[in-house]
């Protein structure tokens, strides 16, 4: 709420935002910088009355890849407020709710497509909505409308995007690179899989913060950890390793800070790099991981010091190992000594 106080103007982006693309971006920079307006509020759809019988991807996914497609620009905002309402959503009621978390001398804007003119008196309430927020109509190919602000014409739709993924065609340069994998990492990856590498890319977020490391890096490097997971490999150990290659090949991540992170997130090795102990430890404590006796005491270290904390998850890890028969890796022995003596 915080976010939303002492500010002069807004301007609201509502959508399904499935997935938000660069076209989405564009509008919202054109307002920023035509209007002067403070803040973009971008707010991905809850059940919007007007696509009732349509398969939207589950919310979390959209507010997820809004959250990376927005996080360098401090312009722009995303609201979960639709998010977390039952039942439909009306462009009144957000509005509204917008409203009421905004100083009273806030002047809020609500942006349409010239497309969408002609319905807005078919929405609830529509004469409360003009009292409360001002339009501003930006301009779409083949729907001329008056007062348009005319925005960069980018031919991209989010359903085009999703039939492209489905036909396996590529999406680059349709969307930011961090979105662009988090649509691939899922339509590639079990949904269990797939809520492991979303709980541990939260994760590292979090420890990202608390130790200074670079988030956007964290993120990707927790994206992509373990894109090598379900494929039969002859040595799953590898998978990391296999996964690094995946990342530099499929999305052209060449940060050498990241593959590592990729490649050695499940073995360790000495001297790892901050970001490299984050995606391990943030791979180990995950909010969804079974619970395992060391798991609480991992995770306090994480937070205050991660050499201490890959000594204790190393040697965790290495006794589970045993434990199981299983082989243990010679990088992930090395490391513990590593840690173990530093
Ligand atoms: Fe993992």
């Amino acid at each position: 709420m915080e976010e939303f106080k002492n500010l002069k103007s807004i301007a609201i982006l509502g959508g399904t935002f499935d997935p938000v693309h660069y076209g989405h971006l564009a509008i919202a920079e054109a307002v920023r910088k035509e209007y002067g307006v403070e803040k973009i509020v971008f707010i991905p759809s809850g059940q919007p009355p007007h696509k009732k019988d349509m398969d939207i991807s589950n919310k979390e996914d959209r507010y997820n890849m809004l959250k990376l497609a927005t996080a360098n620009n401090p312009h722009f905002i995303v609201s979960r407020c639709e998010l977390d309402r039952d039942g439909y959503s009306y462009t009144v009621d957000t509005i509204e709710y917008i409203k009421s978390i905004c100083d009273d001398n806030t002047k809020i804007y609500f942006i349409i497509g010239a497309d969408i003119v002609p319905k807005i008196s078919t929405w609830k309430e529509p004469e409360r909505l003009k009292e409360i927020c001002d339009f501003i109509i930006v301009s779409r190919p083949g729907f001329p409308a008056n007062n348009t602000l005319i925005v960069p014409s980018v031919d991209i739709s989010s359903s085009a995007i999703r039939n492209r993924v489905k036909e396996g065609k590529g999406i680059k340069y349709l969307l930011p690179p961090d979105v662009e994998i988090y649509v691939y990492v899922k339509h590639k990856l079990s949904s269990k899989k797939f809520t492991h590498i979303v709980n541990t890319m939260e994760t590292s977020r979090n420890l990202a913060l608390v130790h200074g490391e670079d988030i956007k890096k964290a993120e990707i490097a927790a994206l992509l950890h373990d894109y090598a997971k379900e494929m039969p490999l002859e040595h799953p150990i590898n998978h990391g390793i296999v996964a690094a290659e995946m990342a530099r090949n499929e999305f052209g991540i060449y940060d050498i800070d990241i593959l590592n992170a990729i490649s050695y997130h499940t073995t360790g090795r000495p001297n790892m790099s901050r970001l490299e102990k984050i995606i391990f430890l943030a791979d180990m404590t995950e909010k969804n991981r079974p619970n395992y006796k060391e798991l609480e005491e991992i995770k306090k270290l994480a937070k205050s010091d991660l050499d201490k904390a890959m000594a204790f998850a190393l040697s965790a890890k290495i006794e589970f190992t045993k434990s199981k028969g299983k082989d243990i890796h010679p990088l992930g022995l090395e490391a513990l000594k590593y840690y173990e003596n530093k």
